[in-house]
């Protein structure tokens, strides 16, 4: 396996969960839709954890949490700019049910940010202005999504030669590829 090309990967989405300004903090989650239509949003990358399982925060109420709920297989697109590194990462999204643990979570999000979640109608609800938007007092609907993935394709584009590689998880162990770019 690319060994090498895998820890970098890796170790690019751990310094994205600390650093708000490198480039994979930000990445685009695709869910399909119940018309079997592609929807895509822009997330936060919150954390990976031990098993690189990928983490981000939601609300329960939102389009793409009832999307999992129809089809739990995701997929996630990261990009560099800078050194022009494209990767894409697809998996099986589960919601973290543990209370002590989006307890936790909770405590650590600030109250300006806390209303990404307390929004008394659901995300997407019409309203007559944005000014209209009305929030909870004592109750919120923060969730966290878990990524565990089974795929992921990473793309470097070089002057010469690019690099595209494929790493498929197969009976719990990553195989990787070299791809035509
Ligand atoms: C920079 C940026 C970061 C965002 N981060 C999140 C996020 O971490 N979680 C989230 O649910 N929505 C986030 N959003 C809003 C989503 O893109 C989306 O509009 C919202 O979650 C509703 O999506 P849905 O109706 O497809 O579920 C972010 C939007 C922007 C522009």
């Amino acid at each position: 396996m690319s060994q090498s090309y895998y820890k970098k990967i890796v170790d690019s989405l751990q310094e994205a969960v600390e650093n708000r300004s490198h480039p994979f903090k930000i990445f685009t989650l695709g869910t399909v839709g119940l018309d079997r239509m592609a929807r895509l949003r822009t997330v936060v990358l919150r954390d990976i954890t031990a098993n690189q399982e990928l983490v981000f925060y939601t609300d329960r109420r939102s389009k793409k949490v009832t999307h999992m709920k129809e089809n739990n297989k995701v997929g996630m697109l990261f990009y560099d700019q800078e050194n022009k590194i494209q990767l894409k990462a697809e998996g099986v999204a589960s919601l973290i049910k543990d209370e002590d643990i989006l307890a936790g979570l909770w405590k650590d999000i600030a109250e300006v940010n806390r209303k990404d979640y307390t929004t008394t109608t659901p995300p997407g609800s019409i309203v007559k202005h944005p000014d209209d938007v009305e929030y909870l007092k004592d109750k919120d609907y923060f969730t966290a999504v878990k990524v565990t993935l089974f795929k992921l394709e990473y793309l470097q584009l070089q002057p010469v030669n690019h690099i595209k590689i494929r790493y498929s998880k197969l009976e719990g162990n990553w195989v990787s590829e070299y791809l035509v770019p």
